[in-house]
């Protein structure tokens, strides 16, 4: 009797030990292939671009470099004449095949570097705004699309600050470059340039505030070293665009500021963007 007992114990035992190892088993086959899908998905979304920003001091301007990362292709906005040594050693790097170089507007405050970029990277060639008259392989207007490998940026006039600014959305990442329509708790100024502040407020309040609050919004630039804002906080904190249009108005003709230091130079040297014969200080 005892035998029969410890044989049925002993059987139920294997039994469970047996069920045990195949449940392990299923758990393990289980969570490699979750892991497994996780970790493609994972990389599937981080490694489908790439975005930089980057700093110029003297100016405070910001470059932005973003390119699809599975054909290479990469467009740069806002390139700084001072920054292109900088700027063609990171696309190097990176093995990025730059093929645009894209300005938000006509800079008064520095000098592109455009022109520097499309000597040094053959093939890439430069984008600017229609209204802002200037020289460029490529002429935009609202609308158009700024194709790089598979994603783009969209084309949305926003002028005010000048006639000639663009916005430029990447939608796949959820990002506007702004230019300087619209800057982190402030905007660009409008008193030169054919700046008009309902143009600005116009352009702000019906093409940026109208995309989605999680938005993030970079700017030209930053002079206290902040990088990036959203659409839902400036629509929040925007000392002067959650104004009304006659108060923010009064506010831009009333600054009073002096004239941009280099405007003298970088004017005249970005209204033949790309083209410019500028004295090489890269080299
Ligand atoms: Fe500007």
């Amino acid at each position: 009797m005892m035998a029969l007992v410890q044989r049925v114990v002993f059987t139920a035992s294997n039994q469970v030990l047996r069920d045990c190892v195949k449940s392990v088993r299923q758990l393990e086959r289980v969570s490699s292939r979750s892991l497994h899908h996780t970790a493609t998905q994972h990389s599937n979304k981080t490694d489908r671009h790439i975005f930089r920003q980057l700093f110029d001091s003297r100016s405070s301007t910001y470059t932005y470099l973003l390119a699809d990362s599975s054909t290479k292709e990469a467009i740069i906005i806002d390139p700084v004449l001072e920054q292109v040594d900088r700027d063609v050693s990171l696309i190097k790097d990176l093995q990025l095949n730059l093929i645009f170089a894209v300005n938000t507007h006509l800079h008064a405050d520095h000098i592109t570097g455009t022109g520097q970029i499309k000597k040094r990277l053959s093939g890439c060639k430069s984008v600017i705004a229609e209204a802002t008259k200037a020289e460029a392989d490529r002429h935009i207007v609202e609308g158009e699309r700024i194709k790089f490998g598979g994603t783009h940026v969209q084309v949305v006039s926003t002028p005010g600050h000048t006639d000639g600014c663009m916005t430029y959305v990447w939608h796949d990442k959820s990002m506007a470059f702004t230019g300087d329509a619209l800057l982190i708790r402030g905007c660009g100024r409008t008193d030169f340039q054919q700046g008009s502040p309902a143009r600005l407020y116009e352009s702000v309040h019906k093409k940026i505030f109208t995309l989605p609050d999680h938005y993030l919004l970079y700017p030209a630039h930053d002079y206290n070293g902040r990088t990036v804002t959203s659409v839902r906080e400036e629509k929040r904190l925007n000392p002067r665009l959650t104004k009304t249009i006659e108060e923010f108005t009064k506010i831009m003709n009333e600054l009073n500021l002096p004239p941009p230091k280099y405007i003298n130079e970088s004017v005249p040297a970005n209204m033949v963007c790309g083209m410019y014969e500028v004295k090489d200080v890269t080299a």
